[in-house]
C-alpha cells in the first residue's frame, strides 16, 4: 500500500462522501445552489469528525466554474484536489493566536481575488485565539467584504465570545455512530484493494471512539502490513484489545450473576495485558444498549448503529433475566466506575469493584 496517510489520501472530494453531517451538509448545499453562503461560519465538534473538510468543500464549491458544485472536473477543481488551494487560506489559531496575526488577515481580507471569486479563511482551532485578536476579528465580521468568507473551527465552542458566535451561522459537527464509520472504513478499504471484514471493521470504528480520522489512521496502519483481507483477529492483535468473545463471555456472567467467572475474565485480561479502560468501555456500551432494547422496540435503529447483528442477538437473549430497574442499576454502576478509572491507584480496581456490584 501507498505510504500517504489514508485520512489525507480520501479526505473527502464532494459533499456525498461526508459522512453522519447531513444537516450541515443539506444547509451549506443549499446556501451555494442559491447563491446565499454566509459570510461566517462557525464549525464547532469533536476532533476528526469533519469540520476542515465541510470547510475546503466549501472553499473548493465556491471558486467551482461547473454546474454542479464542487464538479471536480473544472479547472479550478482540479488545482484545488492536486493540494495548491489558491483562494484558501488555512491559519492555525494554535500557533497564530495574536492581534497582529489578525491585523494581517485583515489587510489581506481586504484585497480582491486575483483569480475565483471567493477567498476562504478557515481559522482552525479558533477558541485559541487572544481577546484582542477576537476583537480585531469582531470588526471585519461585521463588515466583510463580498468576496471573503470566514470559517471558524472549534472543538471548544464554550471558549469563543458570545459577540463572535452572534455573527456567523453555528453548526454542531457530531461524532458519526459506530455503523457510519463502519460503513466507510469498509469503502476506504476496498479502494485499496482490501477485503475488510464487518466485524474487523466495527472493531476499528470502536478503537477510534467516535473520531473519523482516527479510526482512518488505524485503518492505514493495518492495512500496511495486511495482504488480501483483514479479519477480526488481526484488528484485536494489531490494537491489542481483547478477543469479543471474551467481553461476550463476561457480559453473559454478569447477567447471570457468575462473579467468580466475571472477576476471572478480569484478571486473565488485564494480565495478557489488555487495556482495562476498553474492556470497561465495551461492557458500558453492551449494558447501555440492554437499556434502550429493555425500553422498547422502536429505538432499535439507535442499537443497530452500535452493534453488531450477533451482538443484539446475544443482548437480546439476556433481556428476560434482568428486569429494567436491574439494568437501569448496572448502568448507574458502570457510570460511577467511570468516573474512578483516571484516579484509581491500581488501574483494574474500579474494573473489579463494578463486575462484583454488577453481579449482585
Ligand atoms: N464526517 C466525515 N465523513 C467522511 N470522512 C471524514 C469525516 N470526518 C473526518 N473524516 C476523515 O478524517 C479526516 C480528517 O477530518 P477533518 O475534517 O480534518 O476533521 P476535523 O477538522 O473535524 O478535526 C478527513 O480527511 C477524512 O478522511
Ligand atoms: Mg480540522
Ligand atoms: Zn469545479
Amino acid at each position: 500500500m501507498a505510504h500517504q496517510v489514508l485520512y489525507r489520501k480520501y479526505r473527502p472530494r464532494s459533499f456525498e462522501e461526508v459522512v453522519g453531517q447531513e444537516r450541515v451538509v443539506r444547509a451549506v448545499t443549499n446556501a451555494i445552489k442559491m447563491g446565499k453562503v454566509a459570510h461566517a461560519y462557525l464549525f464547532s465538534g469533536p476532533r476528526g469528525v469533519g469540520k476542515t473538510t465541510v470547510a475546503r468543500l466549501i472553499a473548493k464549491s465556491l471558486n467551482c466554474e461547473g454546474t454542479t458544485k464542487p464538479c471536480n472536473l473544472c479547472a479550478f477543481c482540479v488545482e484545488f484536489n492536486s493540494g495548491s488551494s489558491f483562494n484558501l487560506i488555512e491559519i492555525d489559531a494554535a500557533s497564530n493566536r495574536g492581534i497582529d496575526e489578525v491585523r494581517e488577515l485583515r489587510e489581506h481580507v481586504r484585497v480582491t481575488p486575483a483569480r475565483g471569486s471567493y477567498k476562504i479563511y478557515v481559522i482552525d482551532e479558533a477558541h485559541q485565539l487572544t481577546e484582542a485578536a477576537f476583537n480585531a476579528l469582531l470588526k471585519t465580521l461585521e463588515e466583510p467584504p463580498q468576496h471573503a468568507v470566514f470559517i471558524l473551527a472549534t472543538t471548544e465552542l464554550e471558549k469563543i465570545p458570545q459577540t463572535i458566535v452572534s455573527r456567523t451561522q453555528q453548526f454542531d459537527f457530531r461524532r458519526p455512530t459506530i455503523d457510519e464509520i463502519t460503513g466507510r472504513l469498509i469503502r476506504l478499504a476496498s479502494s485499496e484493494q482490501l477485503s475488510l471484514e464487518r466485524d474487523a471493521a466495527h472493531l476499528i470504528a470502536f478503537a477510534g471512539e467516535g473520531s473519523m480520522r482516527d479510526a482512518e489512521s488505524v485503518l492505514g496502519k493495518i492495512a500496511a502490513i495486511a495482504e488480501k483481507t483483514i479479519n477480526q483477529k488481526m484488528v484485536e492483535d494489531a490494537l491489542g484489545v481483547p478477543p469479543r468473545s471474551a467481553l461476550r463471555d463476561m457480559f453473559e456472567a454478569i447477567v447471570k450473576k457468575d462473579s467468580a467467572h466475571a472477576l476471572s475474565l478480569v484478571e486473565e485480561l488485564h494480565s495478557a495485558g489488555h487495556d482495562i479502560h476498553f474492556i470497561f468501555r465495551f461492557l458500558t456500551m453492551y449494558f447501555r444498549n440492554a437499556l434502550l432494547l429493555k425500553s422498547s422496540s422502536a429505538l432499535l435503529p439507535f442499537v443497530q448503529a452500535e452493534l453488531l447483528p450477533q451482538e443484539i442477538e446475544f443482548i437480546q437473549n439476556a433481556l428476560p433475566e434482568m428486569s429494567m430497574q436491574d439494568i437501569q442499576k448496572k448502568n448507574s454502576i458502570l457510570l460511577a466506575a467511570s468516573r474512578q478509572m483516571s484516579f484509581a491507584p491500581v488501574p483494574q480496581l474500579p474494573l473489579e469493584l463494578a463486575v462484583v456490584e454488577l453481579c449482585q
